[in-house]
């Protein structure tokens, strides 16, 4: 639904032009913002430039500016879309009180919010900047509570190139499409707790924190592992869980989700080759979620495979859980 300002937006109108909000405005450089700026006529029925990027707006046309974004009468092009991406994501917040953006512009807006604070997380993985990931992982589940398949939009927009940051945030919107399909149900009735959902996005989109401390040249090498190097990789889960008490995150559900993502449920995985239900439901799920991430992109050792394959893949794989293979499955049969 798209909020209307004191007039009547004509229809075709935010086909091509964003109506923007205050908040929106005063996040941007007052005197120099980042986008063309159009003024609705409404004698006239059109828009036409107010402000060009590479300008220097006035006092006096901040002020104006100000009055006539109230008015509801300040627009930006949709075709700008890619910048004001980029500027939200930095303030993600401003997500959940624009009410002119579309969910699948939302959707754009988290996807680049949340790669880029998982990015800066892995540089420099120490409790500050893990704040600013929390907050915004905060503002996702916020945006999730009060309707979870709004997830859909996000789970179409799956990252399609390798990284540790990108695997991740495609782990934790994956993770979060198989819980909510699973638990629906539960949502519903009111049986999950805010903080059982905040603590167990947190621990998807983290569940490789450990990788942060494997050289890169191991982690990217584009060739097999020697068989150091695996033993080396091997050890992520723990050094992820050993991490967690320093960054104060010791909930079960961000433990279950570092440390288990790896195990199998007929014993054959690592770090404790836990088998069958002894492994948390969230392990199981991550697992499965995990290795399916990891096979639709394209990494330096592996092509991408096509996510339906992928799906079949794993479903024919006895180390999953087949209850979580087959709601992959279902979600993959989904995609165009
Ligand atoms: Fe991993
Ligand atoms: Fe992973």
């Amino acid at each position: 639904m798209i909020a209307k300002g004191r007039f009547d937006v004509p229809d075709g109108l935010n086909e091509e032009y964003y109506q923007i909000s205050s908040d929106i405005i005063q996040s941007f450089n007052k005197f120099r913002p980042p986008l063309d700026i159009f003024l609705f006529k409404e004698e006239v029925g059109r828009v036409s430039p107010f402000y060009k990027v590479g300008e220097r707006l006035s006092k006096e046309r901040i002020e104006m500016l100000a009055e006539l974004v109230k008015e509801g009468l300040i627009f930006v092009s949709r075709k700008d879309h890619p910048v004001y991406v980029k500027h939200i994501a930095y303030q993600l917040d401003l997500v959940l009180i624009d009410r002119n953006l579309k969910e699948s512009e939302i959707a754009d807006i988290f996807l680049e919010a949340l790669t880029m604070r998982i990015g800066e997380f892995f540089d420099q993985p120490v409790g500050v900047v893990m704040e600013k990931l929390w907050v915004d992982l905060m503002v996702l589940t916020e945006y999730l509570w009060n309707d979870p398949y709004r997830i859909k939009a996000l789970s179409r927009r799956l990252h399609k190139e390798h990284s540790l940051a990108r695997h991740s945030v495609n782990c934790g919107i994956l993770g979060l499409t198989m819980f909510i399909h699973q638990k629906g149900a539960a949502f519903a009735k009111g049986e999950i707790t805010r903080n059982h959902f905040n603590r167990l996005t947190a621990g998807m989109f983290l569940h490789d924190l450990g990788m942060t401390k494997i050289p890169i040249f191991i982690r990217e090498k584009p060739k097999p592992l020697t068989t150091d190097e695996r033993t080396k990789i091997d050890k992520h889960p723990m050094l992820g869980y050993e991490m967690l008490s320093k960054l104060d995150l010791k909930y079960k559900e961000i433990e279950a989700c570092v440390l288990e993502h790896h195990e199998r449920v007929t014993g054959k995985g690592y770090p404790q080759k836990k088998s069958g239900r002894d492994i948390s439901s969230l392990g199981r799920l991550m697992a499965a979620v995990d290795s399916y991430c990891a096979m639709i992109t394209a990494r330096p050792y592996a092509e991408a495979i096509d996510p339906k394959q992928a799906a079949t893949i794993i479903a024919q794989d006895k180390g999953y859980d087949p209850e979580v293979t087959r709601s992959i499955q279902a979600w993959a049969m989904t995609l165009k």
